[in-house]
């Protein structure tokens, strides 16, 4: 059976896109799909590293330079992630170029050339968005901060960048404030329409 499905979990800090993209894997392997996951941004690259430098206040960039590096994060994975997809492989990302454009429009980039720079990347299929309040991201981090964790406005902003760029762009939102396997309920039917299977 021919199938690209390249899937992206989406959300603000804390908001169970691991967690469901790990039971997502499970459950698609349980019925025979090759799966591969990957997060973003991917620290273990040269860029990542430099991702990770900023988010722990170790270096400072502008707001522009900090998109380029998470776009080139992106990039940097290009190949790998085509090459998944050339295989066959169902794709799950813990974020990706959604990320990029509702943490950037917060940041007060502009949308246009937020879009640019991703042009051309592997683009996901279905982009699910893992709705929770800006306070439950708080507590569920207890106390584990990174630059914009420590910012219940800002996180806000990126809330309803999501929102609006959902639908925008057609993404799905799903309540994340529920219990893990209650989100994954939805979850699976969304994902279900795209594999024509049923459960
Ligand atoms: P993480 O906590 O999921 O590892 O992500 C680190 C931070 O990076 C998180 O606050 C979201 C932010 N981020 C962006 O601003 N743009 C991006 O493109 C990505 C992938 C993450």
């Amino acid at each position: 059976m021919e199938l690209r499905l390249f899937i992206d979990f989406e959300g603000i800090d804390k908001s169970g896109k691991a967690t469901q993209a790990s039971l997502l894997r499970d459950w698609l392997i349980g019925r025979g799909f090759k799966v591969e996951v990957i997060s973003f941004p991917d620290y273990t690259t040269e860029i990542g590293l430099e991702i990770k430098a900023f988010l722990s206040g170790l270096k400072q960039y502008s707001p522009e330079v900090r998109q380029l590096l998470y776009a080139a994060n992106r990039w940097e994975r290009k190949s790998l992630i085509e090459s998944w997809l050339m295989d066959g492989k169902i794709v799950i990302a813990d974020r990706y170029t959604p990320s990029g454009l509702a943490y950037g429009y917060a940041n007060g980039l502009p949308l246009e050339w937020m879009i640019c720079i991703e042009r051309g990347l592997p683009q996901p299929d279905v982009v699910i968005v893992l709705d929770i309040s800006p306070e439950t991201s708080l507590k569920r981090s207890k106390g584990r901060v990174d630059r914009y964790e420590s910012d219940l406005k800002f996180l806000e902003n990126v809330r309803s960048s999501y929102k609006s760029l959902a639908e925008k762009f057609g993404w799905y939102i799903i309540d994340g404030e529920r219990a893990p396997s209650e989100v994954f309920n939805d979850v699976i039917n969304i994902i279900s329409k795209y594999l024509s299977i049923t459960r």
